[in-house]
C-alpha cells in the first residue's frame, strides 16, 4: 500500500480563501482583525516562523503589528507591553512566539494575555476550558491536525490514537482534542518504554518529538495516519519530520509530508482564531 498524502498546502489554500473572505466581511463593517505577534530574541526557527504569520495576515487581509525586542528585554517590560495589547481595540489576537529568553517566565507571560486575545489557545482558561469542551480557541497545530482528519473523513471515534509528545503546544492539546472526537488515546514520550508496541496498534499517530526518523514503517499498522509534527533538519540541512516518510508512505493509509503538511495548517489556523476573535469582538 502507497499512503494517501494529505497535502497541508492546498487544505489551507481552501481555509485562507475563507479567512479571507470573513477579513473582508469584517472590514466592510469598520472591523479590520488585527494580530499582534511578538518575538523576544533572536531565535533563527522562531524568526521564521514569525515572518512567515505576518506575511500570511498580510495576505489574507488581516491587519498585523510585529513586536521584535532583544533577548534582553525584561519580563516588566513584555508584562506592560501584552497589558497594552489586551487594551488595544485594534488588536484582536496576540501572539507571543515561544521559546522565551530563560529570564522570562514564560507561564507568567501567557497568563498575562487576555484569554479572548489568547489566538494560541495558551492560557491556562482555554486550557482548561479545552478540558471541558469549550475554549474559546484551540491551539493552532492540533486544531490544524483536526481539520487534515476532516477533511479525509477519517474517523476518530472508537480510533486507536497515539500521540507521541506531551508538550503543552501540541502533545497534550493534541490528545485532548482526540478525547473530544472519542478516540482511545495514549500519550507517548521519549520515557516510554516500548514505544513501537504503542505504536503498531494504533490507527492513528501524531509524532510531535523533534526527533529525526524516529517513526519507521516497521512501527505503523498497515493503513494507520500518520501525522508528522517535527520540524528537524537532515544532514543536509533539508526540512524534514519526525517520521521516515519513504518508509512509512509504502505501509501507511494516509501521510502528512514535512514541509508541506502541518506547518502551513498551524498557520491557517491562526488566522482562523484570529478571525473568530475579531469576530467576536465585532458583535
Ligand atoms: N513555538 C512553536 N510553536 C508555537 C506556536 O504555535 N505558538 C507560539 N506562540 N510559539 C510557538
Amino acid at each position: 500500500m502507497t499512503a494517501r498524502i494529505i497535502d497541508g498546502t492546498l487544505l489551507s489554500k481552501q481555509l485562507r480563501a475563507e479567512v479571507a473572505q470573513r477579513a473582508a466581511a469584517l472590514a466592510a463593517r469598520g472591523h479590520r482583525p488585527g494580530l499582534a505577534v511578538v518575538l523576544v530574541g533572536d531565535n533563527a526557527a522562531s524568526q521564521v516562523y514569525v515572518r512567515n504569520k505576518v506575511k500570511a495576515c498580510e495576505d489574507n487581509g488581516l491587519h498585523s503589528v510585529y513586536d521584535r525586542y532583544p533577548a534582553e528585554l525584561s519580563e516588566a517590560d513584555l508584562l506592560a507591553r501584552i497589558d497594552a495589547l489586551n487594551r488595544d481595540p485594534q488588536i484582536h489576537g496576540i501572539l507571543v512566539q515561544l521559546p522565551l529568553p530563560p529570564h522570562i517566565d514564560a507561564h507568567k507571560v501567557i497568563e498575562a494575555i487576555a484569554p479572548e486575545k489568547d489566538v494560541d489557545g495558551f492560557h491556562i482558561a482555554n486550557a482548561g476550558a479545552l478540558m471541558t469542551g469549550k475554549p474559546l480557541f484551540r491551539p493552532c497545530t492540533p486544531y490544524g491536525v483536526v481539520k487534515m482528519f476532516e477533511s479525509e473523513r477519517i474517523p476518530l471515534a472508537g480510533a486507536n490514537a497515539v500521540v507521541i509528545g506531551r508538550s503543552n503546544i501540541v502533545g497534550k492539546p493534541m490528545a485532548m482534542l482526540l478525547v473530544e472526537a472519542g478516540a482511545t488515546v495514549t500519550i507517548c514520550n521519549s520515557k516510554t518504554r516500548d514505544l513501537a508496541a504503542h505504536t503498531r496498534s494504533a490507527d492513528i499517530i501524531v509524532a510531535a518529538t523533534g526527533k529525526r526518523n524516529l517513526v519507521t514503517a516497521d512501527m505503523v499498522k498497515p493503513g494507520a495516519t500518520v501525522i508528522d509534527v517535527g520540524m528537524n533538519r537532515d544532514d543536509e540541512g533539508k526540512l524534514c519530520g519526525d517520521v521516515d516518510f519513504a518508509g512509512v508512505r509504502e505501509v501507511a493509509g494516509y501521510i502528512t509530508p514535512v514541509p508541506g503538511g502541518v506547518g502551513p495548517m498551524t498557520i491557517t489556523m491562526l488566522l482562523v482564531n484570529t478571525i473568530e476573535a475579531a469576530e467576536r469582538a465585532a458583535g
